[in-house]
């Protein structure tokens, strides 16, 4: 039953007996009717005829025992496989370790999940979003900016301390000061739909949706409801006790980012025949100011452990000082304005300390928590 030709060979044989059957019953109608017209010859026949209807029954008793068999040996043989399968998955089951920086499961885990198909479909709309939304989107074209999820969710949110996903789906749903309101995870897929990417936001019970959120939530595979495993989202890099400057960021952009983000900042094609963008950084294309990467803090954590691109959090390129300039740079140039000024935050005193939008609740200057110092604001707050 293990070889890969049982099963075939066995439904051949099947299909020979029934083929046999079939000629048998054809000779035997032909007899009949030869002795219909002369039934003289009926005693001629007699014995062929005889030979042929217990062949029949022989043929016939072979075929449904056959049968039988086959059908029983393959409900066994999948019984086997789906048993075997299971107790591969639970070998596979990620071991939570709180000491430990968490990674993705085992894609085996999500290639054999009763969702695979959605969980697959998921992973492509958050690492290909252009494909799907982008100008020539597949499913709702022109309905976002010029990037893909994972320009910033790296290696489709499951990087170590690339902004991952592996914290959400057992955190969420949560309560989330900048809406105020309790976020499930599609209402905050949409956040980032309409911050991050510039966009429209999903119809939450679309297949789109769904599979976004099946995908995230594998991710989050074998983590316990609460738990936040080390090496999700981002690593903090340690305050400056200066603001961030815009000038130094300027000249670290054009030495270590602008060879692959453009000169202004606008994405270049990754090579010269690529459907596949660098993504931008600030103009029209780019996230627009409500997003997190706006935020200096997201920024500067982002560019340490990930930027430039082949960076990691065990190897980065970058200095905290260089981190904080390029990130006070690049969120000096243009970029599509806040659409959710009015709504956001509505508690003030709520407001990260890097939220560089008033009115605060507190008497630090707006510039202060766009670029720093950030220490006094956050000593100040838990006082
Ligand atoms: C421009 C960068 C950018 C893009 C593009 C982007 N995101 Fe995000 N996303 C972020 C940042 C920054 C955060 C917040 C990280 C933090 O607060 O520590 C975030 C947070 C999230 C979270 C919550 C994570 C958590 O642990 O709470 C989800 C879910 C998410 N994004 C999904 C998506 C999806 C799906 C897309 C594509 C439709 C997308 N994001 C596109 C930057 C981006
Ligand atoms: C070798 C090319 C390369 C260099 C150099 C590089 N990046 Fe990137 N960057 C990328 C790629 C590629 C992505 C998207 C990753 C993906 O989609 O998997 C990216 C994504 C980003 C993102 C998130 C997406 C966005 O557009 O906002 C930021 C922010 C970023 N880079 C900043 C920087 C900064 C700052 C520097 C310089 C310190 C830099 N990068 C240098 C290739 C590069």
């Amino acid at each position: 039953m293990n070889s890969p030709v049982y099963f075939p060979a066995l439904w051949l044989v099947i299909a020979a007996l029934i083929i046999g059957i079939m000629a048998i019953l054809a000779a035997l109608s032909y007899f009949r009717q030869t002795i219909g017209k002369d039934p003289l010859s009926r005693s001629q026949f007699q014995r062929q005829m005889v030979l042929l209807q217990q062949m029949r029954w022989v043929l016939s008793l072979l075929a449904l025992a056959m049968t039988a068999t086959g059908l029983g040996a393959w409900y066994l043989d999948t019984n086997q496989k789906a048993a075997a399968d299971a107790e591969i998955r639970a070998g596979l089951q990620p071991k939570y370790d709180r000491s430990k920086v968490w990674e993705a499961p085992d894609p085996y885990l999500a290639e054999t999940d009763e969702h695979a198909a959605l969980i697959a479909y998921g992973r492509d709309l958050v690492a290909r979003t252009q494909d799907y939304f982008g100008e020539k989107g597949l499913v709702r074209p022109g309905s976002i900016n010029g990037m893909n999820c994972q320009n910033c969710h790296l290696d489709a949110g499951s990087k170590p301390y690339g902004n991952n996903y592996f914290a959400v789906s057992s955190t969420y749903p949560q309560m989330r000061p900048r809406s105020g309101s309790l976020e499930t995870i599609p209402k905050r897929v949409n956040d980032c739909f309409e911050r991050s990417m510039n966009g429209q936001p999903l119809d939450t019970t679309g297949r789109e949706m769904r599979a976004i959120v099946a995908y995230i939530q594998w991710l989050g595979t074998g983590v316990p409801k609460g738990e936040k495993p080390k090496g999700s989202g981002l690593a903090e890099v340690p305050f400056l006790d200066r603001p961030a400057d815009p000038a130094k960021g300027q000249k670290i952009y054009a030495d270590k980012c602008a060879s692959c983000h453009g000169a202004v900042g606008q994405g270049l094609p990754i090579a010269a025949d690529s459907p596949r963008d660098y993504p931008p950084l600030w103009g029209d294309k780019s996230y627009n100011e409500a997003a997190g990467l706006f935020r200096l803090s997201r920024f500067a954590s982002y560019v340490k452990s990930n930027m430039p691109f082949g960076a990691s959090y065990q190897n980065p390129q970058l200095s905290d000082e260089e981190a904080w300039d390029v990130a006070a740079f690049v969120n000096s140039q243009p970029r599509p304005k806040h659409p959710f000024l009015q709504t956001d935050w509505p508690k003030i005193e709520k407001k990260p300390f890097d939220h560089p939008f008033g009115p605060f609740a507190d008497t630090f200057p707006e510039i202060q928590h766009k670029y720093g110092p950030f220490e006094p604001i956050v000593a100040h707050h838990k006082k």
